[in-house]
């Protein structure tokens, strides 16, 4: 979790998408502690801390927190501006904080493609 004045500063540099947020998770995981499924082609390592990282968005919104996701970083450049050990892999940051007066989702927001283009019944 970053909210001192220096660690906001390091976020400001990794990325331009923390519009202010007073405090930014930094969600990680351990390279070397993941499930590796069958087949050895593929392990639980971001999908894992996806799950986190949704469901601390939902509980923040629980509570009356915004969040904003945010993808748009080098999670190498980010996992040595903040120092974290060579195992830890960076995912993804939430922006915690208060939506602006006004603020509101895109305009395609409630936009949804039919269900024939992104179903496959078998
Ligand atoms: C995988 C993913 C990555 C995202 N990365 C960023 C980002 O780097 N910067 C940003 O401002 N918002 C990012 N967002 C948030 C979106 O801009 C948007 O706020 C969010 O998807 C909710 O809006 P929607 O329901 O209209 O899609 C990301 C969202 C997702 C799902």
């Amino acid at each position: 979790m970053v909210q001192s004045e220096e660690g906001l500063a390091k976020i400001d540099k990794i990325t331009p998408c923390r519009y202010g947020a007073p405090t930014v998770l930094v969600v990680a995981f351990d390279k070397e502690n993941v499930f590796v499924y069958p087949g050895e082609k593929r392990d639980s390592g971001i999908e894992d801390a996806s799950i986190v990282a949704t469901h601390m968005m939902l509980a923040a919104k629980e509570v009356g927190v915004d969040s904003c996701w945010l993808n748009f970083l080098d999670p190498e450049k980010a996992s040595e501006e903040l120092g974290l050990p060579k195992n830890e892999e960076v995912l993804m940051f939430l922006d915690l904080g208060y939506a602006a007066e006004g603020a509101g989702p895109l305009a395609n927001h409630e936009s949804r493609k039919p269900l024939s283009e992104t179903v496959s019944y078998m």
